[in-house]
């Protein structure tokens, strides 16, 4: 189905489907009854987080932010930059930050601080992947869908200078994209 820029299908859209189904059974079952607002980070959890919230039978608010670490590359700045922050305020709230990927963790833990100063009720962090291999600086998502390699990937939201979010599986991309 992929072309040459594509080595290897790393997780399936079956295996997501499955275990977006579990997380999203999880964070209810964690919420107690109570509403939440799930919060997506674009543009990467995107995909996840439309799949994510239709797994979850509770009541909810969706809000969305954007923030970013890196340029158009493929490694990390270090820097965070704010792009569009969240249109309603969370104080009170219970808050999960919803994310395509954990890497150097340095994005997560600027966001969830710059959250955490509004005094939400709870803030928790959902990622689909997770690259522990990587981190810069210490860091722990509480719902973790795969934990991966250090291998780039591409697909369900994650891009390559922000083409293939479209493709339905987490993907690993040929080296020979990213080295010309
Ligand atoms: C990616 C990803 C995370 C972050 C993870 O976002 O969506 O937000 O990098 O990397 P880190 O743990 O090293 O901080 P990116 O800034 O590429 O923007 P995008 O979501 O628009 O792809």
């Amino acid at each position: 189905m992929y072309g040459k820029e594509i080595a290897r299908v790393l997780v399936s859209k079956e295996e997501i489907d499955a275990r977006v189904k579990e997380l999203g059974r999880q964070i209810v079952e964690d919420l107690h009854g109570e509403s939440v607002t799930m919060v997506c980070t674009l543009r990467g959890a995107c995909v996840f987080f439309a799949d994510l919230i239709r797994a979850m039978d509770c009541d909810m608010e969706i809000d969305f932010i954007a923030v970013s670490s890196y340029g158009g590359g493929t490694t990390t700045s270090g820097e965070v930059k704010m792009i569009k922050d969240l249109s309603s305020p969370i104080e009170g709230k219970n808050v999960v930050i919803v994310e395509d990927i954990i890497d150097s963790g340095v994005t997560l833990s600027y966001l969830k601080r710059m959250l955490e100063a509004r005094e939400p009720k709870s803030i928790k962090v959902c990622t689909l992947l997770d690259k522990p291999s990587r981190r810069k600086v210490d860091f722990k998502g509480d719902y973790v869908g795969f934990e991966i390699e250090n291998e780039y990937v591409v697909g369900c939201g994650l891009d390559y200078d922000q083409h293939m979010r479209n493709l339905p599986d987490v993907c690993v991309l040929a080296p020979e994209v990213y080295t010309k």
